[in-house]
């Protein structure tokens, strides 16, 4: 029905969902906005995901990486091009802000060029120095390493 509107599910990803993350992952890192996500890498961190829903089809994604006792990751953030501005980023980053709470994280970064979407959310920006885990864990491995031109936010929760 016209003006019906549809429900829109956050849920934890399977593994049928993978073929579908890797499309929304990948239509982004092309442009540079994401790092890519291999399918095998995927397959290794399905259990970080979590996908949007709506009419049964996959319209998002993200994962919460977890790094250290207290420090974990928002990454691989897609919602689908046809359906951005609709609250849906908002609605996943909240469902995974609960969950790394449910886990016992006490804060939440990410690196991003959208910084003011995670403003919103009430994450604040820093300076990558202030995260050493990420920055000499995983970014040392970056293509980006050298030249990173990332925004890091930070949120307690
Ligand atoms: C960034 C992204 C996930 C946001 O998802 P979305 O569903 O379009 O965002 P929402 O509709 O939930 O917006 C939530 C709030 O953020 C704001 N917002 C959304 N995108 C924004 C942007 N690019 N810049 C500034 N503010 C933005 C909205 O205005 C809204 O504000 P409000 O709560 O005051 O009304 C989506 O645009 C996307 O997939 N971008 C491409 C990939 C990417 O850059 N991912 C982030 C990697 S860290």
């Amino acid at each position: 029905m016209p003006g019906t509107k549809t429900a829109v599910l956050v849920r934890p990803a399977n593994i049928h969902d993978v073929i579908y993350i890797y499309d929304l992952v990948d239509s982004y890192a092309h442009m540079g906005n994401l790092l890519p996500r291999p399918m095998s890498e995927l397959y290794r961190h399905l259990r970080d995901f979590f996908v949007v829903v709506e009419n049964n089809k996959v319209v998002g994604c993200g994962a919460l990486e977890i790094f250290t006792e207290t420090l974990g990751e928002v990454r691989s953030l897609v919602v689908v091009a046809n359906k951005k501005g609709q609250g849906i980023g908002k609605k996943l980053v909240q469902h995974i802000i609960e969950e790394a709470r449910i886990i016992g994280l006490k804060q939440i970064m990410a690196l991003t060029y959208v910084p003011d979407f995670f403003h919103t959310l009430g994450f604040k920006t820093v300076k990558k120095d202030t995260l050493p885990e990420k920055v000499w864990g995983i970014c040392v491995k970056c293509y980006k390493f050298n030249n990173c031109d990332e925004i890091a936010v930070v949120i307690d929760i």
